[in-house]
């Protein structure tokens, strides 16, 4: 009976839940609860039923579904859309619904994505500086390094990733690069090598709280690169390699996370080196109060090592960083950090090394401020 009065009830300004449905299950808090906006099978009501423009999501688009963690869905139903910069048209639940509550919703809601092929957006781990994640993504990111006393090479990067089907994503990356001139003078500009790559997640798992990913890459000088820059300067850096990755991202507890990386690049040329590479991240999530704002510092060691020939050169860098949230819907993020050379010290410069990124699949960069 009182579930068939929340139906009828006209569209909630303050969302009310009756109060004997405490202790109910969450199929039945969702269809007295959500249904009336959200449609009984999670769908989205009949538009011409709603008295309100915006669209509503569709809870059974596993594309959609999978990638949104259960907090953040659980922080818009409790505190109503605007907390991540949706519409007021989204109800808080506050008043009405435990968190507890909504917890039970959502495993509820989980239910209607039926492809458990997609992996969960709680193994969506913060990305590092450095070091690639094992999760797919659809993001672009705009990085740069320079060394922190103005020597050296400043490098700057476009990378752009796309994902298709549940578990694979291809992506691209730009790299530019400058150098000081020799007497401190002008800087000179380039293109790096420009890389293309793929990426599958081979093994997902929810509840373990973690994503295991392989990757393959092609990296290529840009053409646009000049032949011979002048006597004794750079040419071309390496010349084109292929790289074959293996990722790793693991959940420790409710906040903490690690990422491992390794894998190595194999030169295509003659005069290249095969390099082996080894990285790992320990980091942890905080929130400003329950529902803010994601801050997430983070260690990173990256070490790499020239195989195979006499003077196999190895170096290890330490990178703490803090990636931090910019907008409301925490789909706009920034991480800044040092990167320390902690061998081979000489001629390597401690740098700054930052980035921005959008996760455009959650909206446009200046949506959900
Ligand atoms: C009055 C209508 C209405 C009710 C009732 C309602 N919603 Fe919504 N909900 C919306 C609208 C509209 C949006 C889309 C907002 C936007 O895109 O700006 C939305 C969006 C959401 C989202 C955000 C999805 C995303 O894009 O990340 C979640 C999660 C959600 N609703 C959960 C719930 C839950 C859980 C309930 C029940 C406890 C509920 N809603 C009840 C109208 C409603």
């Amino acid at each position: 009976m009182s579930v068939l009065v929340a139906c009828l009830a006209p569209l909630p300004v303050h969302a009310q839940a009756p109060a004997d449905l405490a202790a109910a299950p969450g199929d039945v808090l969702y269809q007295a609860s959500c249904a009336n906006c959200h449609g009984a099978g999670g769908r989205g009501a009949d538009p011409a039923l709603l008295a309100f423009e915006e669209e509503v999501p569709d809870f059974t688009d596993c594309d959609f579904a999978a990638r949104e963690p259960d907090a953040d869905w659980i922080a818009v139903a409790h505190e109503g859309g605007p907390v991540r910069g949706f519409s007021e048209m989204m109800p808080a639940f506050r008043g009405a619904l435990t968190p507890e509550q909504l917890q039970r919703v959502m495993e509820y809601i989980r239910t209607l994505c039926t492809d458990s092929d997609w992996p969960r957006g709680e193994l969506n781990l913060p990305r590092p500086l450095v070091t690639g994640k094992a999760y797919l993504e659809d993001e672009w990111v705009v990085s740069a390094g320079f060394p922190v006393d103005g020597t050296g090479t400043g490098t700057a990067e476009f990378v752009y990733e796309k994902r298709f089907g549940p578990r694979s994503q291809w992506e691209v990356a730009i790299p530019y690069q400058w150098e000081r001139g020799e007497h401190g003078g002008g800087r000179r500009g380039r293109l790096g090598e420009v890389e293309i790559g793929v990426k599958h997640a081979v093994f997902h798992g929810f509840e373990s709280g973690s994503i295991v990913s392989v990757s393959g890459d092609l990296h290529f000088p840009a053409s646009s690169a000049p032949e011979a820059a002048e006597p004794g300067e750079h040419t071309q850096p390496n010349g084109a390699s292929v790289g074959a990755f293996l990722h790793v991202g693991q959940l420790l507890g409710e906040a903490s996370f690690l990422h491992g990386q390794t894998g190595a690049r194999v030169p295509l040329h003659e005069e290249g080196q095969l390099r082996a590479y080894g990285r790992i991240v320990l980091g942890r999530s905080f929130t400003s109060g329950q529902w803010g704002r994601a801050w997430s510092p983070m260690v990173e060691v990256v070490a790499s090592r020239a195989l195979g020939s006499d003077d196999a050169e190895a170096s290890a860098d330490v990178v703490p960083q803090l990636q931090v949230a910019l907008n409301t819907r925490q789909h706009v993020l920034a991480n800044v950090g040092v990167l320390v050379p902690a061998t081979a010290r000489e001629g390597r410069h401690v740098r700054l090394v930052a980035y921005v990124l959008l996760e455009w699949f959650d909206g446009g960069f200046w949506e959900g401020w």
